[in-house]
């Protein structure tokens, strides 16, 4: 069962839309999928939430938080249903306080920092470490068996957030937007990715590829920065399918994703849905080449 998250180290190059969106042409495809939620600022909650309300027509109810759940060891009783075969671990405002939690549910030993020892106290302080960022993974293996995709949303820092993700995560998708910061970003995430591949003996995943999302009106930047990326992440490792800008995808945050024969519907959200079923068949192909699919 893959776990797949999009990474950037720049915000705002639609790592989340991207998730989102991908979610949920799994789930039309059959693929029972699970968003979770690793950002405390809670797009990809939102934008499943919206989704909700304009497919069933009343608000998603959520009776436990992530936040609660994972202080509980157990995740399950916060995961909702978006529609079928779409699940989603929400964030919510608590969130924010994970970090703190980690901290305090996982101190070093008090005897190692006393005994002043240097060595002693960075291996303690480096055992400590990976026993946080493990958490969030640990909990989620308890449902993994359940799903047969998880993607994870992840804030664009360097953080407990993030590493937790890479964490438990099996595979990883670069998102490239077309700037030069994006580049950069994907670059500087790219690296750290084999930071923390070398660091921790329990972190293993494989790039599944680069995601290009085109900026607006800027074909001589876009061919560019893609040219730039080939060489800098290979040839085969871009998507054929690239993300052009389309108005309709920021209408979506508002609104939530519409679908043919639940909510208004026009040629719009047909290509929409087009592209990313493009894009998400690509992934499956990948995936299966790999063997991570039957
Ligand atoms: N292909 C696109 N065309 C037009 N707008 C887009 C496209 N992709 C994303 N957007 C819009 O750009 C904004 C940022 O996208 P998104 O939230 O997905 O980025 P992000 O990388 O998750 O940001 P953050 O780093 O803050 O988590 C959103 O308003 C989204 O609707
Ligand atoms: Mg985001």
């Amino acid at each position: 069962m893959p776990t797949v998250l999009y990474g950037n180290m720049k915000g705002g190059v639609g790592k989340t839309t991207n998730s989102v969106m991908t979610a949920y042409q799994l789930a039309r495809k059959g693929y029972k999928t699970l968003v979770c939620d690793l950002d405390p600022q809670a797009n990809a909650t939102q934008l499943l939430r919206r989704t909700y309300g304009l497919q069933h027509g009343t608000d998603l109810k959520i009776e436990k938080t992530m936040m609660v759940a994972l202080t509980e060891e157990n995740i399950e009783p916060a995961i909702v249903n978006i529609m079928d075969n779409l699940y989603l671990l929400p964030s919510s405002e608590d969130f924010k306080n994970y970090p703190d939690f980690l901290e305090m549910k996982f101190m070093p030993d008090k005897e190692k920092i006393l005994a002043g020892n240097s060595t002693t106290l960075q291996s303690e302080m480096a055992k400590v470490k990976e026993k946080r960022i493990a958490y969030f993974s640990k909990q989620l293996a308890k449902v993994h068996d359940q799903y047969d995709f998880i993607i994870i949303d992840v804030p664009p820092t360097l953080s407990i957030f993030t590493d937790s993700a890479i964490y438990a995560t099996n595979f990883v998708i670069i998102v490239l937007q077309t700037q030069q910061r994006s580049l950069d970003g994907a670059e500087t995430f790219f690296e750290y990715l084999q930071e923390m591949y070398n660091n921790y003996a329990n972190i293993d995943f494989d790039i599944i590829g680069v995601l290009a999302v085109l900026l607006k009106n800027n074909a001589g930047l876009d061919s560019q920065i893609l040219k730039d990326a080939r060489v800098d992440f290979g040839d085969d490792m871009l998507f054929n399918q690239i993300i052009r800008h389309m108005e309709r995808l920021k209408r979506y945050d508002r609104t939530g994703i519409a679908e043919k024969g639940l909510t208004k519907y026009d040629m719009h959200d047909t290509r929409l849905h087009y592209i990313y079923t493009k894009l998400t068949d690509e992934i499956i192909a990948r995936l299966k080449d790999k063997g991570a699919l039957n």
